[in-house]
């Protein structure tokens, strides 16, 4: 058998048909990495299009597998120095959150966990978890800061029971399953800790997240209200460019000094103050900015000052943000002129 080229690295991300994914695995790829990633369905030509496309950047495999299947991930995992776990089933409409979104994740979180205990070669596991485990509390107030110590209340979210609820509850049981499994095997694992995201996508759909990001400028009812419901249950909006996450996820990996969990967040602001940049930035989409007794103020704010102090740095502030994600959203026809 022919030998590896020495220092070839090898890397797992589970779920390369998603926004975050698709764009990690090319990142790896362009760094010189042996990916393989695992989709739920190889033969959805749709949903895999974007990773075909990305096969001639390097070296990509395509798996099957799914969370809830446990044999799934021993294949892609095998072999592999680093796993990136970045799928999450992701359901807001769901009438039964419980097994559509919190049991499938943790259960994911599991199963992940366990391929890479069983492969042997894992140095590092990195999580996609979410600020919805980070900053949904009942504290009262403004200025508060959040930061890696702080965890989302399950106990309110699961008793209120407050719009999106399962989402937020999920994200936080998969990610404390994630820290207990990983120190009963003794796994490095990183969490990395993304804000709203946005930015242009690889995938044929456009993500539910630049949908909401961008509501204000397409004027969608709808996801406008969503994203006040987001700022008045999580405390802000907060929003971080897609690609600088994918960069903090390769840079937790590498840093061998790094550990425990990386709040990754560019932006703090609100929805009336987001519309009244949006609104001066692109006065051709007549972006309303009255927003009558809803708090301009966030609550608190999303600290990724660990992650910088770690050496990070953001490449994308709000402007470019949404420069960016404008263009893509012109680009597929989504926005005039
Ligand atoms: N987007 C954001 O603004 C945001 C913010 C904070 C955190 N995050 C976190 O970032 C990660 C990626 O999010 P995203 O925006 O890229 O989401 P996305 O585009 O909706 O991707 C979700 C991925 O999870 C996969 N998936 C769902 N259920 C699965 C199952 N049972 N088995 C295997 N795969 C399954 C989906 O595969 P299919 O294609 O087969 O459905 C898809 O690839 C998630 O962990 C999310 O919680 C996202
Ligand atoms: C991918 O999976 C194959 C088959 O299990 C394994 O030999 C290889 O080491 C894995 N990793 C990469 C990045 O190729
Ligand atoms: C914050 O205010 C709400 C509404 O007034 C109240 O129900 C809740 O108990 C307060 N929380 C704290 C921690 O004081
Ligand atoms: C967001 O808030 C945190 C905590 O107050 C602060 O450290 C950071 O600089 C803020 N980020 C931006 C982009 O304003």
């Amino acid at each position: 058998m022919a030998a590896e080229p020495v220092g070839l690295k090898r890397a797992c991300v589970v779920g390369g048909t998603g926004f975050v994914a698709s764009l990690l695995v090319k990142l790896l790829l362009e760094k010189g990495y042996a990916v393989n990633t695992t989709v739920r369905d190889p033969d959805n030509q749709k949903k895999i299009s974007h990773l075909l496309a990305l096969e001639s950047l390097g070296n990509l495999k395509i798996f099957r597998a799914d969370l809830t299947d446990e044999a799934s991930f021993d294949a892609p995992v095998a072999g592999c120095d680093l796993v990136f776990h970045v799928a999450t089933p992701v359901n807001f409409a769901s009438e039964d959150p419980e097994n559509d979104m919190i049991k499938p994740a943790i259960q994911g979180v599991a199963n992940v966990l366990k391929a890479c205990a069983k492969a042997g070669t894992v140095k590092r596991v990195i999580l996609t978890s979410s600020a919805a485990a980070v900053s949904i509390n009942q504290l009262n107030g403004t200025g508060l800061v959040m930061d890696e110590r702080h965890w989302s209340d399950i106990e309110f979210l699961s008793t209120a029971k407050p719009p999106t609820w399962g989402y937020p509850v999920s994200k936080t049981l998969a990610e404390k399953a994630a820290w207990k499994i990983a120190e009963e095997n003794n796994i490095d694992l990183i969490t990395v800790i993304p804000s709203l995201m946005t930015g242009p996508t690889l995938t044929e759909d456009t993500p539910s997240s630049i949908g909401l990001a961008t509501s204000l400028i397409t004027g969608n009812e709808f996801l406008i209200n969503a994203m006040k419901g987001m700022q008045m249950l999580s405390g802000s909006i907060s929003i971080t460019h897609v690609e600088d996450v994918c960069r903090a996820h390769i840079f937790v990996a590498e840093k061998e000094s790094a550990s425990g969990r990386y709040i990754c967040s560019a932006v703090n602001t609100s929805v009336p103050e987001l519309a009244k940049f949006l609104n001066k930035r692109y006065p051709q989409y007549k972006i309303p900015t009255d927003f009558e007794g809803f708090p301009s103020k966030p609550k608190l704010t999303i600290s990724s000052e660990k992650l910088i102090k770690e050496g990070f740095s953001f490449k994308y502030g709000i402007e470019e943000i949404y420069d960016q994600t404008v263009a893509y959203l012109k680009d597929k026809g989504i926005l005039e002129n």
